[in-house]
């Protein structure tokens, strides 16, 4: 029935082999796909808390805090630059130079409770959103300090992470609405 020359070796090795490779694609893939947030969650660097301590937020605290930056301050920091005065932006160096400096957790949750010029000189609560002055902006009525938090993480891991963010001075708003 079969020639002399069959041999199951030459049949099937090749198809083992194949079979071999797949199962080897498959573990592989199933590995890439297990180790991923592992590696994205090592992506997320530490941003500053205060000026002496750090803190690392997790992919879903950076989440809702977009979400919340995106429904509360996005129409005028879209892309993390400031409309319409783009000299007081969100990138890193801005938030540095205030007074007092901004690039920080806590001091930016303070400036939403209490908003002040980039000199620290005068008040901005009749001009600025703030929790304070809630009837103006309502969407700043339901964020609870831990969202205030959130948000100031997401600002600041975009600032140290994004290129670009903050814009330049003379790039316009609707530039920038890609960011969102
Ligand atoms: C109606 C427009 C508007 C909205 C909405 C708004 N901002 Fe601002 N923001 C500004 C303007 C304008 C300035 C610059 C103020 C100045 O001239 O000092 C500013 C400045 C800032 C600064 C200081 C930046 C620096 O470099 O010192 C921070 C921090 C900030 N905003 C955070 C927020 C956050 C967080 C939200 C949302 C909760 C928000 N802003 C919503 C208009 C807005």
């Amino acid at each position: 029935m079969f020639s002399k020359a069959f041999s199951f070796q030459k049949v099937f090795a090749p198809a083992r082999r194949r079979l071999l490779v797949l199962l080897l694609a498959v573990l592989m893939a199933g590995f890439g796909w297990g180790l991923a947030p592992v590696f994205a969650a090592k992506d997320i660097p530490a941003v500053a808390l205060s000026p002496t301590e750090s803190i690392t937020f997790t992919e879903a605290q950076l989440a809702k805090g977009k979400k919340l930056f995106n429904a509360a301050c996005a129409q005028c920091h879209v892309g993390g630059q400031t409309y319409p005065n783009p000299d007081v932006s969100l990138k890193l160096s801005d938030l540095e130079g205030a007074t007092p400096p901004r690039d920080n957790v806590l001091a930016i949750v303070d400036y939403i409770k209490n908003p002040v010029t980039y000199d620290g000189v005068e008040s901005l609560l009749e001009y600025h959103p703030n929790t304070q002055l809630i009837s103006e902006y309502p969407r700043l009525r339901n964020l609870t300090d831990e969202d205030l938090k959130l948000i100031a993480g997401y600002i600041l891991v975009q600032a140290k992470t994004i290129p670009g963010w903050g814009g330049t001075k003379n790039e316009s708003h609707s530039d920038l609405s890609a960011y969102l």
